[in-house]
């Protein structure tokens, strides 16, 4: 295993000065990079000395190193997991022959398409949420959010490596486009559309991390699972970072979710949101529009783009190689849920082409999972309340069921009865003037906005009083 060599202009552990003209081409892009960091990065506070982790090895155990730097200062890098011996295509229809080392011609554009759309979403979360600093409820929270920023853009650098190292002049021009698109830009919008949504507050950056990065997560996952071995060991690595992303996200809501409870204690007959908390159906309503949001990323129901990449070992499912022993998947059949003459129906569809879907329902588990911890918190402060997924039919804006109206419960109704109860299902215009309204910086270290309890645990071992940020 290389150590990750820190001396060069860029951190990796490549062996990248072994590579002399993809060093250069690297190097010239790296000020472009640094300049859209400097556009589009967290707004205000690139003085300040921040907390951050920085990777110093790849190794799953002890791979981090905690310390105060200013974000423009970060070793953004490329590193990859250490290559696994012998290793085999562990799906499709060449499991268990060799790796890919390099790019096969046939499969070209087809893994170019998914690293450029990987590599798309990962700056598209910094610009998202770059404003959300200024409002942040604590000063651990802030080191989050930029905790999570930085490594976005490290993500873009793990991509953009791939482009460079093996796709030759169209990788190079598509890694100048990756820094050219702009999240919810009208003319040049990022290729995914939960990355154009807005994240204008804290409520929906603990839904986009705990949702959002959480569909990264299983979308790294079956990329892991590639026959292209160098696509696999960068993805392993970046399963590594984006765990703590997740936990930003679940531990958040949970703090949201208890100190409603604790509003409701202190204020039996009162209001949550007179006494300056967030209500948990206000809570819920933000899930349901996340969660719903980030299951359109995993693609149609039924697919043939899906099939194409497991047949020829592109992409493989959610720990295929451990989990699994039948790889093909040939001639087996999924029991998929399809409209059919207004009415909800089984019917099977070959198991390659709902890939998509296989992948999903590992997503939506590992959600139910979270969901579960949040009822023991909300139980543990004696309050009777239950969140809740909504079914995976609800409010889906792609797929199979994007043209039909569903409640949250997965029951097919119509758009007249979808249109006079959506408000009490997704957040209002009212629900987000509220939220918004909250959202107010506290910066004095140990201190926590109103609207969420404190966290139990600090970073690294430190306490929640610990200077994060050196405002
Ligand atoms: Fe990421
Ligand atoms: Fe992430």
């Amino acid at each position: 295993m290389k150590a990750i060599d820190y001396e060069s202009r860029i951190p990796n552990n490549v062996d990248l000065g072994g590579d002399r003209r993809l060093q250069r081409a690297l190097e010239k892009w790296q000020p472009a990079f640094l300049d859209w960091w400097g556009d589009m990065g967290p707004e205000g506070f690139q003085g300040n000395d921040v907390y951050l982790r920085t990777a110093v090895s790849t190794d799953p155990g002890g791979w981090a190193n905690f310390g105060h730097v200013k974000m423009p200062d970060y070793r953004w890098g490329i590193f990859l997991s250490e290559a696994e011996r012998d290793r085999v295509i562990p799906a499709g229809d060449h499991a268990g022959k060799p790796v890919w080392q390099t790019v096969p011609g046939e499969f070209r554009n087809q893994l170019r398409r998914i690293i450029v759309t990987q590599g798309d979403t990962e700056p598209a979360s910094v610009e998202q949420q770059r404003w959300l600093a200024k409002t942040a409820p604590s000063l651990m929270d802030m080191r989050n959010l930029f905790q999570v920023n930085v490594e976005e853009g490290r993500h873009l650098w793990a991509m953009v490596y791939l482009l460079h190292a093996h796709f030759g002049r169209d990788g190079r021009d598509e890694a100048d486009a990756l820094l050219e698109r702009r999240s919810g830009d009208a003319d040049k919008p990022r290729i995914l559309d939960a990355f154009n949504q807005p994240c204008p507050d804290w409520l929906t950056f603990f839904c986009f991390t705990m949702f959002t990065d959480r569909d990264g997560k299983y979308q790294l996952g079956s990329l892991a699972e590639s026959a292209f071995d160098p696509l696999s060991r960068t993805c392993r690595f970046m399963l590594i970072e984006e765990a703590h992303h997740l936990s930003v996200g679940e531990l958040g809501l949970e703090r949201v979710m208890r100190r409603a409870c604790e509003l409701m204690k202190e204020d039996p007959n009162g209001d949550v949101r007179d006494n300056g908390g967030i209500d948990l159906p206000t809570i819920q309503k933000w899930i349901n529009h996340w969660f719903c949001y980030s299951l359109d990323l995993f693609g149609s129901e039924i697919s043939s783009n899906a099939a194409d990449y497991f047949s020829t070992g592109i992409k493989g499912r959610w720990r295929e190689a451990k989990d699994y022993t039948d790889h093909s998947c040939i001639n087996e059949v999924y029991q998929m849920d399809v409209v059919r003459d207004g009415k909800v129906t089984v019917e099977e569809v070959a198991l390659r082409n709902a890939m998509n879907e296989v992948l999903r329902d590992d997503y939506v588990k590992d959600c139910e999972r979270v969901v579960k911890r949040w009822n023991k918190a909300i139980a543990a402060e004696g309050v009777d309340f239950t969140m809740k997924l909504p079914s995976t039919k609800f409010f889906r804006r792609q797929g199979i069921y994007a043209e039909h109206a569903f409640d949250p419960e997965g029951n097919l109704i119509t758009h007249s009865e979808y249109e006079a109860n959506v408000a009490n299902w997704l957040p209002t215009p009212e629900d987000r003037e509220y939220v918004d309204s909250l959202m107010i910086a506290v910066t004095e270290p140990g201190k926590v906005a109103n609207w969420i309890a404190a966290p139990k645990r600090g970073i690294n071992k430190q306490d929640f009083g610990f200077e994060y940020v050196r405002v």
